[in-house]
């Protein structure tokens, strides 16, 4: 115990440290800027070009609302379609999942979108922006903050929505930063929602909207994994689109990657600051169970000074020297913990 304590002290000294660097200027990101060449692309669900000559698809129009009830298996609720492009509240299949939401998680106002409507009512989020359940309020607030002031970005241009998501840093009040950090806060990481296979041939896959999804029909069929980790939903695509927030993700990633990972962690001594289970101490957030393609892109974002925040200069050591593979390799060792039953944790804090 006392040695975490001193390992916090001495966080705590580098954290407030770091204030001085990251006031310097962030880096430059129009939307036309270049990819850096050794971008994780399977990290950022980077979509193929269109063919040559060919017109970009546009998204397909929502169907439109008959006014008939949508169930998913599992849940009590019955939504329209209006209800589901979360209007005028985000979607919410399962109220008994957390406490009640503040209205900057469940409605959303002018100029911000409902934090709920993209990291979902539970804080479990999707590949394509960021699980924020169970983290910190005090590394919430940081994050937002660090938004706000242009350190945080994405080292792929092409992805829109890190920008989106700074945007709603900009315009939201100190109030509802808070609110929204201390609901995210008190809910549990669950256990099974990211589920790391380990295989040499992977599901071959389709990329939308950044997220993959396994082929099905005649398209389907296998290929190399190779230097990869294809993160799918678990229980297909139309769940997921219905925002199912009990159907986690299956990642699947090569074979011995798990025990590299760990072997690297174990170098690199992440428990130190993330904890001995990578559940998070102090404002240091937890890598146990989260979105190895979430995780996989901050690392890289790091790396490439794209995520400069207040604290970022403790992480960038770390990331100075992965290699790609290390990447894949401790991106399914963290998304292959478990993280313990929150109950269990507060009996085992409380002695
Ligand atoms: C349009 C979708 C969208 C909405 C709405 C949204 N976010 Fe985000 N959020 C994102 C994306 C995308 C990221 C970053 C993913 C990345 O860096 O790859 C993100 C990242 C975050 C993170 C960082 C998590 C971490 O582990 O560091 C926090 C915290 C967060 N959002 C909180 C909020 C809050 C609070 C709200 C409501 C005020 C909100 N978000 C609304 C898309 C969204
Ligand atoms: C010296 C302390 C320290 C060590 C050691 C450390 N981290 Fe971190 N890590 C942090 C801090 C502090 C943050 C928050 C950074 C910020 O706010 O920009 C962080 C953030 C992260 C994030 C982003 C999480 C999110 O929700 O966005 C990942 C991923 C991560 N660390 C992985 C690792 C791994 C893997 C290791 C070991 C190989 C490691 N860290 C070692 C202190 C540390």
């Amino acid at each position: 115990m006392r040695k975490i304590h001193l390992t916090l002290v001495a966080i705590t000294l580098v954290l407030v440290g770091g204030y001085a660097l990251a006031q310097q200027a962030p880096a430059a990101q129009a939307p036309g800027a270049p990819v850096p060449p050794n971008l994780p692309e399977w990290a950022w669900g980077v979509m193929p070009p269109p063919p040559p000559g060919a017109a970009p698809a546009a998204p397909a129009a929502p169907p439109a609302d008959d006014g008939k009830l949508i169930r998913i298996e599992g849940s009590n609720v019955a939504l329209t379609r209006t209800q589901l492009r979360g209007i005028p509240d985000i979607v919410d299949w399962h109220p008994e999942d957390h406490g009640p939401m503040p209205s900057v998680v469940k409605t959303g106002r002018q100029g911000v979108r409902a934090c709920g409507l993209c990291h979902l009512a539970n804080g479990r989020g999707r590949p394509e922006n960021a699980p924020p359940a169970g983290l910190p309020a005090a590394y919430i607030i940081q994050q937002m903050e660090d938004f706000k002031n242009g350190l945080r970005k994405t080292s792929d241009p092409r992805k829109a929505n890190v920008g989106v998501m700074a945007g709603f840093a900009k315009e939201t009040t100190p109030e509802e930063v808070k609110a929204s950090a201390e609901y995210f806060a008190a809910l549990p990481i669950p256990q099974g929602w990211i589920k790391v296979r380990e295989t040499n041939m992977v599901p071959k896959t389709k990329v939308q909207g950044n997220v993959y999804f396994e082929l099905e029909g005649a398209a389907a069929g296998k290929e190399p994994i190779g230097n990869r980790i294809i993160e799918v939903p678990e229980f297909g695509q139309e769940r997921f689109e219905l925002r199912d927030d009990h159907a986690g993700y299956i990642a699947y990633a090569p074979v011995g990657s798990v025990r590299k990972g760990e072997q690297l962690a174990a170098k690199l001594q992440c428990a130190i600051c993330h904890g001995p289970n990578l559940e998070g101490v102090g404002p240091v957030p937890p890598l146990a169970g989260r979105s190895p393609s979430y995780l996989a892109r901050q690392l890289f974002d790091f790396q490439t000074g794209m995520r400069r925040g207040l604290w970022s200069d403790l992480m960038k050591p770390i990331v100075a020297k992965m290699a790609a593979e290390d990447l894949v390799n401790i991106a399914a060792y963290m998304a292959s913990k478990t993280p313990t039953p929150p109950a269990v944790r507060q009996t085992a804090r409380a002695n």
